[in-house]
């Protein structure tokens, strides 16, 4: 009894005194779906050589209207976004920044509307430091009049980076200013930052601080075209998912940086697994490839509705890693109306494709399914498999780097004997340690 007060009371002082860690500006309620230009076009500013790929208000007018005719609006992609290398290498007479008046002739406002008129929305790129990463000016000593110039220009996203900071403080406290700075507009800009990105080498990143000024925050280093870049990523979020995962939320995401689906370095199996571990991780959807000229597979993957239904799940909680067994990696995320999506990738890169059997010592959360839970696989293909219980055998057949996923309902039935044998259920937790040929990570979730 005496507990059950003392809970109550945390309860009670948690709703009434503990501050709500969260930039409160309405934006990002499931991670954001867009494009942008990095990975794919980098800092290609040679219009006179390279007119069709250079960094141009055309590129981004081309992206905007394929958006829209190409059925990608309609799949959720909905930010166009400018990343580095848009701007004049000085501010104006009044200290403002100013696009590069060769490359932009119109200016970013007449973007902005261009992009608005089809429905979307702009994003643009700053830097808390001196300078940008490629060298153009940066926003430090410059916060408030960069947030107000970005908002007369009807900008809807602020990537900001990290580059050239002067020290940790400063670079802690522009953050911080910039956020400010965004909402004293008034508009209601998304803030992307990648502010625990530059402070890993240095210190473990405040969350709490950085949950409350962001949006969304990159973690680990840029993604490149390739399995082993995405999968550098990939391993560095499942080793820090402890971490990182609690701060996930409506309005606040881990970003483990663009989709690069559909360009040269990744094969067709390694593009799936980016698709749906990205959905798992619970990450913003920016693609950064050519959709002037996309592969129909790559486009397909990247508008499959079944994979983006789980990245935009209503309960917003980012998917984990639970197990590494047998050289296949299980991840779990936790969805609304009492279901779980499974995602198994077979990362072994030798010989063909490898059967998973699923079952408790492969998929310890299989545990819920006592008596038994409705399957569906959502890829490759959405099947309804039916009724299954916790002793299933159901086997799937992967390709090397390749992933299928799946989805496990709870009906009430289930859901009931799960909460009344929650004491059996810790003896199951039990036998799971002895198994040594799994390494449990969920035990914190
Ligand atoms: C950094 C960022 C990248 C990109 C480049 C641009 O490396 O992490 O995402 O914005 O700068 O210069």
């Amino acid at each position: 009894m005496a507990r059950r007060a003392f809970t109550f009371l945390i309860l009670i002082c948690c709703a009434t005194i503990c501050p709500v860690f969260l930039l409160e500006n309405g934006m990002a309620l499931t991670p954001i779906m867009g494009w942008l230009h990095w990975e794919r076009f980098t800092c290609n500013t040679d219009c006179y050589n390279d007119p069709d790929n250079c960094v141009s208000e055309k590129l981004f007018m081309q992206i905007a209207d394929i958006m829209v005719t190409d059925g990608w609006k309609d799949a959720g992609y909905e930010y166009v976004c400018i990343d580095d290398c848009w701007l004049a290498l000085t501010r104006d007479k009044e200290g403002r920044l100013q696009a590069d008046p060769d490359r932009f002739p119109g200016g970013i406002k007449k973007l902005a509307d261009y992009v608005h008129a089809k429905g979307l929305k702009l994003g643009i790129y700053q830097d808390v430091g001196n300078r940008t990463c490629a060298g153009y000016p940066g926003s430090y000593g410059h916060y408030d009049i960069d947030a107000q110039t970005f908002a007369e220009w009807e900008v809807d996203l602020l990537k900001f980076d990290g580059c050239n900071f002067i020290n940790l403080d400063i670079l802690v406290e522009g953050y911080k200013n910039m956020s400010r700075a965004l909402i004293n507009t008034g508009r209601n800009i998304t803030f992307s930052c990648e502010w625990p990105l530059y402070l890993w080498p240095f210190q473990t990143p405040n969350y709490t601080d950085i949950r409350e000024h962001c949006n969304q925050w990159r973690n680990s280093g840029d993604v490149f075209d390739s399995w082993k870049s995405v999968t550098g990523i990939i391993d560095w979020t499942a080793n820090h998912q402890q971490l990182l995962v609690p701060f996930a939320g409506p309005g606040a995401w881990n970003d483990p940086d663009m989709l690069v689906i559909g360009n040269f370095g990744l094969s067709p199996d390694q593009q799936v697994s980016q698709m749906i571990i990205w959905a798992m991780m619970a990450a913003p959807l920016l693609m950064s490839n050519d959709l002037r000229y996309i592969d129909p597979k790559a486009k397909a993957l990247l508008q499959n509705k079944n994979i983006i239904a789980i990245s935009q799940d209503p309960l917003g909680k980012q998917g984990y890693k639970i197990a590494s067994v047998n050289n296949f990696d299980v991840w779990e995320r936790p969805l609304s109306g009492d279901r779980y999506a499974f995602a198994v990738t077979n990362r072994y890169e030798l010989g063909g494709p490898r059967h998973f059997p699923i079952f408790m010592a492969t998929v310890p959360g299989w545990r819920r399914c006592f008596p038994t839970c409705l399957i569906a696989t959502v890829f490759p293909n959405y099947v309804e498999l039916g009724e299954h219980s916790f002793l299933s055998q159901y086997k799937f057949t992967i390709n090397p780097t390749g992933t299928v996923l799946f989805i496990v309902s709870i009906p009430p039935k289930t859901k009931l004997l799960n909460n009344l044998n929650k004491r059996a259920g810790l003896k199951l937790n039990r036998t799971w340690k002895n198994l040594n040929t799994i390494q449990r990570k969920d035990d914190y979730f």
